[in-house]
């Protein structure tokens, strides 16, 4: 048994889902749990009261074990037209049947769910032992089962109970509730985790995320920090955390079924790749409308006098964000003569940063819900910052933290690995490279060139995803190499590092990026027979350089590969597989040369057999530190 300090439950992205109607809850609860799956996960649970009592269900490992088991209960588990259920991941503590959610208290009438960190569990848990509460957990979560029953006993109402639970209750929460003896009835409430209500006839769905319910409806309510929301099958109340009733805003939901599908791919990140030329169109639309029209951003508010008064911008993201941000310093130094630091978020909340009312700070992040960076966006909020965030969810909490706010829209991504949420992420800071040019008066021939590139890009992008053979055949080559090394330099250097973790993390290769320059500086030691060392080699300012680089590499007999928009037959001689792409002006290639290592990473993955989508050890959303 572990100790309780050490064994505190992290949930990283877990996922949760209830419905209350007149529909058999069952079916809707797995159905939610396996368009939440993508997230990663090591346990599973639902909750439902098919005969007027509550019974839980639980499995560990993929979600099919809980189908298997509810399959054998599934005539009296599908009399339920209520239910709640989740899918956990965690980091510490075992993922045990025992400690998946949902959770209950000693008389088994409570079930509740939860996602995020309860982080007085400890003293909780104290507290409601001696108060006589048995744990068969040792999650945080059950501390709150305990609390609402005791809460529950002494009001005998479910959602006061809900309420003075959460006074008590310290740390990040999105949490679902139901009771035994309230028929028909789930609360649910959070702070700092995602949760939203879905809208049907006659019915209620709660979801963690959007995908758990949009099979079914359109219409949703999202929940804010401290409001608690009680749903039966032909009502909904919301209060806040003073009882006061609130009107709760409702809202259409901007997602398509369809995404959940994969359309035909083996995996959700190959669609998810193929999808990419559509996304830059979807980017550029409405914001590029012509090439001597400035860039429109319609939630970006930075005007030329806050941008005249602007020191630097810093940017914080994590990740495969972080990449992105760093094209996006790259390119808005180059085009708006303005000093950029881009610094992952879990280093930036951890130092006394530079940070004023002067700072632009920009949040990047595909969730909208990775702690670190929620943390970073709001500490340079309290510092007086404009912060514009880069999302691909304009309905996440970082997204609620923005002064400005740039939606890249790439769609709903499943696959774990971020691919097109990328793509959309650096199509974004082209624009708005652009627009805070344009804001600040700087009148460049330049921005007209990438205008134009950006509105072709698509088709060139089309051109790779149609000729994969060459990318397929260096897959198959390299796949049992067990290291990799990408260089590039400039702005280039960015999708080395995003070349590396895209391998790393699906085909479990080790993987390392490094400015071709730095070479010599160490890694070149590493270098033998046995080494692939990928140049990515783009037209412009440090072509000969990397090629030099590359031809440094090639004397330690390290194996070569590169990705170029060249057509120089001198390139035979020196690498062993070459990856041709269209020509591009070396300031967008980034946004051309990734997609042929999103594909080489994904090819290598599936020639080893790996699981593309969900990797090991990973979740689609980082929502705790
Ligand atoms: C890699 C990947 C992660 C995320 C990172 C940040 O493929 O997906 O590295 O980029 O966890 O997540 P977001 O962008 O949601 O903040």
């Amino acid at each position: 048994m572990l100790e309780l300090g050490v064994n505190r439950e992290v949930k990283i992205m877990c996922g949760i889902v209830g419905y209350v109607g007149n529909k058999s809850a069952v079916d809707i609860l797995l159905e939610g749990l396996t368009n939440l799956e993508y997230r990663g996960y090591d346990s599973a649970g639902i909750a439902v009261n098919p005969e007027g009592v509550v019974k839980l269900y639980k499995a560990e490992g993929k979600l099919q074990n809980l189908k298997d088991i509810v399959e054998k209960n599934y005539g009296e588990i599908s009399k339920s037209t209520i239910g709640i259920g989740h899918i956990r991941w965690a980091t510490h503590g075992a993922p045990t049947v025992a400690n998946a959610h949902p959770h209950t208290c000693n008389c088994g009438k409570v079930a509740i769910v939860h996602n995020g960190i309860i982080e007085n569990f400890k003293e909780l848990r104290e507290k409601l032992e001696k108060q006589g509460c048995t744990f068969r957990s040792q999650t945080d979560t059950e501390t709150v089962a305990h609390l609402v029953a005791t809460k529950f006993a002494q009001t005998k109402d479910l959602t006061e109970a809900v309420r003075l639970a959460t006074k008590e209750i310290e740390g990040a929460y999105a949490l679902c509730v139901i009771h035994q003896d309230v028929k028909n009835t789930i609360v649910a409430t959070r702070r700092n985790a995602p949760l939203l209500v879905g809208l049907g006839e006659n019915e209620y769905y709660i979801a963690s995320d959007v995908p758990a319910i949009i099979q079914h409806t359109k219409k949703a309510m999202y929940i804010d920090d401290n409001q608690i929301v009680t749903v039966t099958p032909n009502s909904i109340r919301l209060i806040d955390e003073e009882n006061n009733l609130i009107q709760g805003k409702i809202e259409t939901l901007p997602w398509e079924p369809v995404a959940l599908s994969k359309m035909g791919y083996k995996h959700f990140m190959l669609k998810e790749i193929h999808e990419q030329p559509d996304v830059v169109r979807n980017v550029l639309s409405g914001k590029l409308r012509a090439i001597d029209e400035p860039i429109t951003l319609n939630e970006v508010t930075l005007d030329k006098e806050t941008l005249k008064n602007l020191n630097r911008i810093q940017i914080v993201a994590c990740g495969t964000s972080l990449h992105a941000a760093m094209v996006g310093k790259y390119i808005i130094e180059d085009f708006c003569g303005i000093s950029v630091d881009v610094e992952p978020s879990s280093e930036y909340i951890y130092r006394k940063t530079i940070t004023d009312k002067n700072t632009l700070v920009i949040g990047v992040s595909q969730s909208g819900e990775t702690a670190d960076t929620i943390t970073a966006v709001r500490q340079a909020k309290a510092k007086g910052s404009h912060i514009l965030i880069v999302t691909n969810r304009p309905d996440s909490t970082m997204a609620r933290e923005a002064n400005s706010l740039v939606p890249v829209y790439a769609g709903i991504e499943v696959s774990v690995a971020a691919t097109k949420s990328y793509m959309a992420q650096l199509i974004s800071f082209y624009l708005l490279a652009i627009y805070i040019a344009e804001t600040k008066g700087v009148s460049k021939d330049e921005l007209s060139d990438l205008k134009r590139e950006l509105i072709v890009l698509p088709q060139k992008i089309e051109k790779i995803l149609a000729h994969k053979e060459d990318i397929q055949k260096c897959a198959r080559a390299f796949s049992s190499s067990k290291d990799f090394i990408f260089i590039a330099r400039g702005v280039n250097f960015a999708t080395a590092l995003e070349g590396a973790l895209k391998l790393k993390e699906i085909s479990y290769i080790n993987a390392t990026g490094y400015t071709a320059g730095e070479l010599k500086h160490g890694p070149i030691a590493m270098l033998d027979e046995t080494m692939p060392v990928l140049s990515i080699l783009m037209k412009g300012k440090v072509y000969d350089k990397i090629l030099s680089n590359s031809e440094e590499a090639r004397a330690r007999n390290a194996r070569m590969i590169a990705l170029t928009d060249s057509d120089d037959v001198k390139l035979n001689e020196l690498f062993e597989c070459i990856i041709r792409i269209p020509e591009i002006s070396e300031i967008l290639s980034p946004a051309l040369a990734v997609v042929p290592l999103q594909l080489l990473a994904y090819y290598i993955a599936e020639f080893l057999g790996k699981d593309v989508d969900q990797p090991r050890n990973l979740a689609k959303s980082v929502t705790v530190e």
